[in-house]
């Protein structure tokens, strides 16, 4: 397919990065064995009840919201196209001894790639649209596997933040890129990940595309999902910016004094299907 070079220098990286992650104290596995719930305030207030619901969580990483949630009660299947990151995840599960179940595939082929199984709950969440070439496709992969009445939610950093000069000391927001998302995607070439920004790596480029609210919106009301609730929050999980304070919670904000103006960092949405 047209971008298949840039998901397969994706895939790549993340197959690195889900090595490194694994032993980054920012990932905090070490934690999360010793019982630790690793989900974030957001979600866990915004998704409530999902003990026994069945749940496909997508771009899982390896594994540690999955199975966070899976310590909540939920019957969790995890997705993701790093086939490092999902060896780990099945480790982990392995390790606190939970019945959660991972598979290996891109988004694009993940309806080809799974059981016709349908879900209560579909979940994705920080750091996974940017990947993804076309949300027509995201939108239907989430609508094939719900079930009637079922729900999906995303917690994500928000588009507006990715149109920022991330490079600047002081705090500021210049803007850089283009907010809407363009044909060919972006691409960098660099070392480290938001999580170990000083790591050296093998595999140093990435694309990405920006996809607007709209875009992203628009994709799911087209595939017939109701939106119950869009929430846009002036905090991160991650340092977005060199500026941006860490507060107790491990969220990310502006600093006290922050003289600009302020935009949103992460939104999060909920739809359900008809
Ligand atoms: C930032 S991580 C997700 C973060 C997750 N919330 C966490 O903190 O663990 C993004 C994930 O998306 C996955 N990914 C990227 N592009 C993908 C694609 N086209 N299909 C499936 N997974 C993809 C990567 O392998 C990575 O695990």
């Amino acid at each position: 397919m047209k971008f298949d070079y840039a998901i397969e220098a994706n895939r790549k990286r993340w197959d690195e990065l889900a090595e490194l992650h694994f032993s980054d104290s920012d990932y905090d596995v070490k934690g999360f064995l010793e019982g630790k719930n690793l989900l974030k305030e957001l979600e866990l207030k915004e998704l409530v009840d999902v003990n026994g619901k069945s749940m496909l969580h997508l771009q899982c990483h390896f594994g540690l919201d999955s199975l966070s949630w899976a310590r909540l009660g939920a019957k969790v299947t995890g997705i993701d196209f790093s086939e490092k990151a999902i060896l780990k995840a099945q480790q982990l599960a392995k390790e606190i001894d939970v019945d959660a179940e991972f598979v290996v595939s891109d988004m694009s082929s993940l309806i080809e790639n799974m059981d016709d199984e349908k879900f209560d709950i579909v979940f994705t969440s920080y750091g996974v649209l940017y990947w993804l070439p076309d949300l027509i496709s995201w939108g239907k992969v989430i609508s094939h596997f719900l079930k009637p009445g079922g729900t999906f939610y995303i917690a994500e950093a928000h588009p507006i933040g990715n149109i920022f000069n991330d490079e600047i000391k002081e705090p500021k927001l210049e803007v850089m890129y283009d907010y809407f998302k363009q044909e060919k995607p972006h691409k960098f070439e660099e070392d480290g990940s938001y999580a170990n920004p000083d790591a050296k790596l093998e595999n140093k480029t990435e694309y990405g595309w920006n996809h607007s609210i709209g875009e992203i919106i628009n994709s799911l009301i087209d595939t017939g999902l109701e939106i119950e609730f869009f929430n846009e929050h002036e905090e991160i999980c991650w340092q977005q910016f060199p500026w941006l304070k860490l507060k107790k919670s491990g969220m990310y904000t502006y600093p006290d004094d922050f003289k600009g103006a302020k935009v949103p960092l992460t939104f999060s949405l909920m739809a359900k299907k008809k």
